[in-house]
């Protein structure tokens, strides 16, 4: 059985006979409980909580506090997880649009908050240009997780959420990225909307393992958000969104059965509401109150 630390992630590649790590989105107490129940390798307390949890078109609304609160819940929720089997996965905490792109100063005590919330490992996107953050939180004792390809914080200079790596160059610079971020101390990167053959290039070149979305098979791993991967988001999902469940359509039959019953006078039942014992009952309709037993 794999151990969910950052040194057992960290010599997780498939090409060495290990199976590929699973990792989910997260952001809630509920959610990081079922992940363990499940057996996931990671957990994600991914930016994404800006478009699936706050409505936000894009990821760069959420704040270091938002997703300190949201791993903090996280955390708690494993911690009183009852899950048998497979250790509690592993807590990676996003770090937010700019709360690293300003220097490393920030971007350590930014990494700090999310460790003291509950992470054990801090994500951050970008390539070679972010090596200097990566090496000042590393260097702080906080492991890092890359992420590379399409990158949702950079959305307006990509001109949207577009596959990356497409031409030969682009390929060889994400290959090099990869190898860089290896080189600061990343323990694994994730590779987003990439064509399989790039993650394949950039999986075979390095010693970390890869987890890919929107990445094809070559890759170490594999993440999904949360709500995709439950159908709980209904928005248009991309082709590599794989439901299995339908639980925003379960949600709504389940709460218009409610709303039913409540106007039906179906709900509450007997059962369903407390009692006064006769005694207590038949005192107060001394004082007109009307008897229900
Ligand atoms: O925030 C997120 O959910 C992510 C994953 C898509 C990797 O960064």
């Amino acid at each position: 059985m794999r151990t969910h630390t950052v040194p057992g992630i960290r010599s997780s590649k498939v090409r060495e006979g290990r199976d590929p790590l699973v990792m989910v989105t997260a952001y809630d107490a509920p959610g990081a409980r079922q992940a363990h129940a499940a057996g996931v390798d990671l957990i994600l307390v991914g930016d994404s909580l800006a478009m699936v949890v706050l409505g936000y078109d894009d990821t760069l609304q959420v704040t270091v506090d938002d997703i300190a609160h949201h791993t903090a819940a996280v955390h708690r929720g494993l911690r009183a997880s009852t899950a048998d089997g497979p250790s509690p996965p592993l807590v990676v905490g996003d770090l937010p649009w700019m709360s690293y792109h300003t220097g490393r100063h920030d971007a350590v005590r930014h990494a700090a908050a999310l460790v003291r919330a509950g992470a054990q490992a801090v994500k951050l996107e970008g390539g070679r240009k972010r090596l200097p953050v990566i090496e000042a939180i590393v260097d702080a004792e906080v492991p890092v997780m890359g992420h590379l390809g399409l990158t949702p914080q950079s959305v307006h200079a990509m001109g949207g959420f577009k596959v990356q790596g497409r031409q030969h160059d682009a390929a060889l610079v994400l290959r090099d990225d990869a190898k860089a971020l290896e080189a600061a101390g990343c323990f694994a990167i994730v590779l987003e909307g990439v064509p399989d053959e790039v993650a394949k290039l950039v999986t075979d070149a390095v010693d970390v393992p890869t987890i890919g979305i929107g990445a094809g098979r070559a890759t170490d791993g594999q993440v999904l958000v949360y709500h995709d991967v439950l159908g709980i988001e209904d928005r248009m999902a991309p082709k590599f969104v794989r439901r299995y469940a339908d639980v925003g359509g379960v949600s709504v039959e389940a709460l218009a059965a409610f709303a039913d019953d409540v106007r039906s006078g179906r709900f509450p039942n007997d059962d369903e509401s407390y009692h006064l014992s006769a005694e207590v009952s038949e005192s107060l309709s001394l004082y007109g109150s009307p008897s229900v037993d």
